[in-house]
């Protein structure tokens, strides 16, 4: 996904409830360093997409009830907060801006959209997110792995997923083992734990300097 210096591909997913609108960005964006990865015509499956496909960069149509899309933009940017945002609205008084970029957009295009303004908006969202992994702010992603049910193989899973995602070269991983009276994923990676949760959680709270000190190092 990830290109070097400049040339990264931003994952779009586009939601507006108006066809044309939607058939036009895929047409003028698709491929220049953009690829539309999803589409919706309205914000609950939007949402939906936004949250199994984490895009780089959502296209959301500002409603008629603009408060309803604000939400949308609030949940995402609470859920997914290096995602960009970029609005389309038909009014673009200062005010429905400032509101806007209250909420979390990062841009604002009028409608109809036109191709050159989105360009300019995408130009400026590559500027943002190039920053923030420069910045090393990126986030990583939790995945979590849960069984209705002890024994079913939720720590195999756990144990050969961690191993698998350590491969990739640019991925760190960490494996938590969160049942509390048996952890055993110690045991699965022939890995004994240098700390306990407690330890680890011993003054209230747990931050990125403290990690390294309290995990213990996998040979994979
Ligand atoms: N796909 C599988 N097929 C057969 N046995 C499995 C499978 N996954 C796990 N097991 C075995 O089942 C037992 C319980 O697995 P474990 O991963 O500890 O489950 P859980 O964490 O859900 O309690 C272990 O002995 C494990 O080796
Ligand atoms: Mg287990």
């Amino acid at each position: 996904m990830a290109g070097t210096n400049g040339n990264r591909t931003l994952r779009l997913i586009v939601i507006d409830s108006d066809r044309r609108a939607r058939v036009y960005v895929k047409r003028r964006m698709n491929g220049d360093g953009i690829r539309v990865i999803g589409e919706a015509d309205n914000t609950q499956a939007g949402l939906r997409l936004v949250r199994g496909l984490q895009p780089d960069v959502v296209l959301l149509e500002l409603e008629a009830s603009a408060s309803h899309t604000l939400e949308t933009v609030k949940k995402i940017k609470e859920e997914l907060p290096d995602t960009g945002i970029i609005l389309s609205s038909h009014e673009s008084s200062p005010q429905l801006i400032l509101s806007c970029i209250r909420a979390g957009a990062q841009e604002f295009v009028s409608r109809p959209i036109d191709a050159g303004e989105l360009e300019k908006a995408f130009d400026h969202m590559r500027k943002l997110l190039e920053r923030t992994i420069s910045n090393g702010k990126r986030r990583g992603k939790v995945l979590s792995v849960f069984s209705a049910k002890g024994g079913i193989g939720a720590t195999s899973i756990v144990a050969n997923l961690g191993i698998a995602l350590a491969e990739r070269p640019d991925a760190k991983t960490i494996v938590v083992d969160l049942c509390f009276h048996m952890g055993d994923l110690g045991l699965m990676l022939d890995q004994p734990p240098k700390y306990s949760l407690t330890d680890a959680f011993s003054d209230g709270s747990v931050d990125s300097s403290k990690v390294p000190a309290v995990v213990a190092k996998h040979s994979s």
